[in-house]
């Protein structure tokens, strides 16, 4: 198709997931001409497949701290401007029964399905198009901001939004796009790496714990000066549940983790009382009063821990206790983008504007939601982030 026959929008956004639709829906709203370009055959699978499929879609105690990125404060606006309740009340005024599973984290109380339609019907509200089964082939820019080739013709448009999302689960349409447009207009792109994923274990542990895959323990769990007290899940992979995918995304190869298996407890304390009060109490016995019984009594074979407590010396005891609160264990890896719920790095948010979003030295290129290196912890912040940078994008775009 020769460029004179171009269709033309005012917006252009790149990806249908949570972030596009949500902008797309900003700007058509003032007015703007929008259209929404996607590759796959439907829009927002991720916003479907999460939550379990109830979506955790905002986390009500969403702050700043929770998000990681080179950049910290680069998120602060955004997340100022449009909050988890702001987010709330659309949900509310769609009538989207929902529930708070754990402290500030809302989910569908029915479907995933109730917030994807509830976008869509918002873009189709604004006057947003979506195309879908699209690609794009190349993008440049023109006087009047950017002429795009695609799988279905050639486009012309003022702004360009990215929102193609990171590179976890490539099986649901992820795609290094947005990388690639970003260094096409001279932008930097930071490291990528899966976050929010499941650890691998080197043989002989995962082999060991193999055998207690399915069970699942409170436990606070530290590394490089963060640390998570939630679950833990242990799997026939390795190490999941909340716990183990919050400080998967703070662990960088090589690390080590140190995990409180007895958090609340003071192991030494509990232990040298029982000596003395039961002493032929075993410490496989003590362990199962707190630990499920199961993982008690592997973890005891696993250390050599056999006897009465009255027969363990006081450094025993203490050597006992201290792999109890400070169990160290070096993953051997991740399960990686195949499994990740997020993609930890991306587009350098060093070169745009916080309050819009924009690319201060490209004009009218935009690039919002996980493409950019913001990265939130588990609990429904990540798709606040998706909101609230789009809604920063499509009220200016
Ligand atoms: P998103 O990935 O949603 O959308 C990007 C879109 O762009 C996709 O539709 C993709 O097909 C499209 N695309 C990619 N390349 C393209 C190209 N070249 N051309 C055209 N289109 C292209 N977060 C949370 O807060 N609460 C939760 O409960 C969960 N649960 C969860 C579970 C699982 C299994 C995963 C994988 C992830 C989560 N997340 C989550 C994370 C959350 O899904 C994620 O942060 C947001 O979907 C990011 O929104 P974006 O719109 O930026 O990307």
């Amino acid at each position: 198709m020769c460029e004179t026959m171009a269709q033309t929008y005012d917006v252009v956004i790149v990806g249908a997931g949570a972030a596009g639709l949500m902008c797309a829906a900003a700007a058509g709203y003032r007015g703007r001409r929008v259209l929404i370009i996607e590759h796959a055959a439907k829009p927002g699978k991720k916003i479907l497949m999460s939550g379990g499929g109830r979506c955790n879609f905002t986390n009500l105690n969403s702050t700043p701290a929770n998000f990681l990125s080179d950049n910290p404060h680069f998120c602060i606006s955004a997340l100022k401007r449009y909050t988890p309740q702001d987010f709330l009340d659309l949900v509310e005024r769609h009538g989207i029964e929902h529930e708070e599973k754990a402290e500030g984290q809302l989910f569908c109380r029915h479907s995933a399905r109730d917030l994807l339609d509830m976008l869509l019907t918002e873009c189709d509200w604004a006057g947003a198009e979506l195309r879908l089964k699209t690609s794009v082939e190349s993008v440049r820019q023109t006087a009047g901001g950017y002429h795009l080739k695609t799988s279905g013709g050639a486009i012309e448009c003022e702004a360009l939004v990215v929102a193609t999302g990171g590179l976890s689960i490539p099986t649901m349409g992820a795609t290094g796009f947005g990388y690639d447009l970003a260094r096409q207009f001279g932008l930097s792109v930071l490291p990528t790496r899966a976050g929010l994923v499941p650890f691998t274990l080197h043989a002989e542990l995962k082999q060991q714990l193999a055998p207690l895959a399915g069970i699942s323990c409170p436990v606070d769990v530290h590394c490089n000066g963060e640390h998570f007290l939630e679950p833990m899940l242990v799997t026939h992979r390795g190490l999941s549940g909340p716990a183990m995918l919050q400080i998967s995304s703070l662990w960088q190869p090589g690390d080590v983790l140190s995990i409180d298996l007895l958090p609340g407890h003071d192991p030494l304390a509990e232990l040298q009382t029982l000596k003395q009060q039961q002493p032929s109490l075993s410490l496989e016995r003590y362990l199962s009063r707190i630990l499920p019984k199961r993982f008690a009594q592997s973890f005891a074979i696993m250390h050599g821990w056999q006897g009465p407590l009255q027969e363990y010396r006081s450094n025993d005891l203490e050597s006992a206790a201290e792999t109890l609160s400070h169990w160290t264990l070096q993953p051997a890896g991740t399960e990686g983008y195949r499994t990740a719920e997020v993609t930890l790095g991306g587009v350098d948010t060093r070169q745009f504007s916080s309050r819009t979003m924009a690319a201060r030295d490209v004009p009218g290129l935009y690039f919002i939601g996980e493409v950019v290196d913001v990265t939130g912890h588990l609990g429904g912040h990540n798709f606040q982030w998706a909101w609230a940078s789009a809604v920063a994008a499509g009220n200016i775009a």
